[in-house]
């Protein structure tokens, strides 16, 4: 029988009415290793990540994955194997980076908000860059680098006012958004970058939004910050690197997000055309290297089917699915099993156990389900285990990651000892007098 493949999910496909990850039948995997279980496939990552390489042949390019999508070691592990640099957003990035046998030289360090702490730790163990984010920011990393005698490899995060087209929670390159510096105060941030002795100015940067499904937003906030490469180096100050951020879409629903290997063919030509082609290129993708990677497998506890809504309870929750409640998304939900489709296709409401409203997974989906059954929610690889919590002391899920007919548990379940492993109580603690 020839498998039948899912849209957008080259990995995934029904082989006699089993759904099945690379060579392995996930209903085996959850039985093993129980629900709610993330499912990742090693292959899915590196031909994601062999697309963006294939559109940089020839081109001196580093692709800094941006681990906050999924930062599971075994996840970091492979890309960096693959021989990608990391983009960080915090101390505790770094150290996963280190972890997982990352090479520190091609780490870069975006976000609005670091701390010295972590700014002292990065300088410590010598990343390639920061990507600063505001002039408050460049004034601090310069009196912690020259605290520690070195100098700062600094890159500014400029913000080109471009609309990404996205949700709003994940448009960052707007006016009135945190994030960059504005357009019209980069040239002078730069100067003042340039002045201060703990600082070596070695790049510019730019990201404007993430589940970016259009090429025109790309194309233009390439032309703003060529523009800004343009201004910047007539005032003396060479740049390096030109770093464009990462935010390629991907397919949760029939988007159609251009290739990575036809937008950065796209994106070359004008870097070409404008004869910027030759610098050295830095991306920091995130989503579109893992979100079709993975799959969360999920049991049906309950049907509760009514007279305005029926309603499938499944055992994963908005904490361990969170992109539903927080940005309305949508991740396709499908059985694991097609084999007994004796019980009729109803529309549920696909809910989680966690005591909100808000706690949906699926709204309005066409499903033959029954109280047993397995499931799978697509499109899991990303923001989903990395956004992750605790909520209702619920034991954050297990994780497998699929190499052909291979599979390795690389993170275990959570118990509610690990949840509240840090907490004491009162007449155990020791009386802190200064609080
Ligand atoms: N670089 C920077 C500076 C970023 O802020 C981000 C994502 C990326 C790169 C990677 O973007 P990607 O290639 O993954 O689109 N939790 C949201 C997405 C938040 C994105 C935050 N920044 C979601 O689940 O849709």
């Amino acid at each position: 029988m020839t498998p039948i493949h899912l849209p957008g999910q080259p990995q995934l496909a029904y082989r006699h009415h089993e759904l099945w990850l690379e060579q392995v039948r996930l209903a085996d995997l959850a039985q093993t290793h129980g629900t709610p279980l993330f499912v990742y496939s090693k292959t899915a990552m590196l031909a994601a990540l062999a697309a963006y390489q294939s559109g940089f042949q020839g081109r001196k390019a580093l692709v800094c994955y941006a681990m906050k999508a999924n930062s599971s070691l075994a996840v970091l592990q492979v890309f960096a194997q693959a021989g990608c640099g990391f983009d960080i957003v915090s101390g505790g990035e770094l150290e996963r980076v280190l972890a997982a046998g990352g090479d520190i030289k091609k780490v870069i360090f975006s976000g609005v908000g670091k701390t010295r702490m972590e700014m002292r730790q990065a300088l410590e163990a010598g990343i390639a860059c920061f990507n600063v984010e505001s002039e408050a920011e460049l004034e601090v990393l310069n009196e912690v680098a020259l605290s520690l005698g070195k100098q700062a490899p600094v890159s500014i995060r400029v913000n080109p006012n471009v609309d990404p087209q996205t949700h709003p929670y994940i448009s960052t390159g707007l006016k009135g958004s945190k994030f960059g510096v504005a357009h019209e105060r980069t040239v002078a941030t730069y100067q003042r970058a340039a002045k201060l002795k703990g600082l070596r100015v070695v790049g510019i940067d730019c990201h404007i939004g993430s589940q970016i499904t259009q090429e025109l937003p790309y194309l233009d906030a390439v032309d703003r910050m060529l523009d800004l490469v343009q201004e910047i180096e007539a005032a003396g100050i060479a740049l390096q690197h030109l770093d464009f951020g990462g935010g390629l879409g991907i397919d949760y629903n029939g988007e159609q997000p251009p290739a990575a290997d036809a937008l950065w063919k796209h994106l070359l030509a004008k870097l070409d055309a404008r004869g910027f082609g030759e610098r050295q290129l830095m991306i920091e993708p995130g989503r579109s290297l893992v979100g079709n990677a993975g799959v969360c497998l999920t049991q049906v506890l309950y049907l509760k089917p009514g007279e305005v809504k029926n309603f499938c309870i499944i055992d994963a929750a908005m904490n361990d699915l969170p992109r539903p409640a927080m940005y309305q998304a949508f991740h396709k939900i499908v059985p694991l099993s097609l084999a007994d489709q004796a019980v009729p296709s109803l529309p549920w409401e696909v809910v989680g156990p966690v005591c909100e409203s808000g706690d949906w997974i699926g709204h309005d989906r066409e499903l033959a389900v029954a109280q047993g059954d397995l499931l799978a929610v697509l499109s899991a690889g990303a923001y989903c285990m990395s956004m992750a919590s605790n909520y209702n002391t619920r034991g954050r899920a297990a994780e497998v990651l699929v190499d052909h007919a291979a599979s390795f548990v690389i993170r275990q379940r959570e118990s509610a000892q690990h949840c509240f492993a840090l907490e004491l109580l009162p007449d155990q603690a020791q009386a802190d007098s200064t609080c």
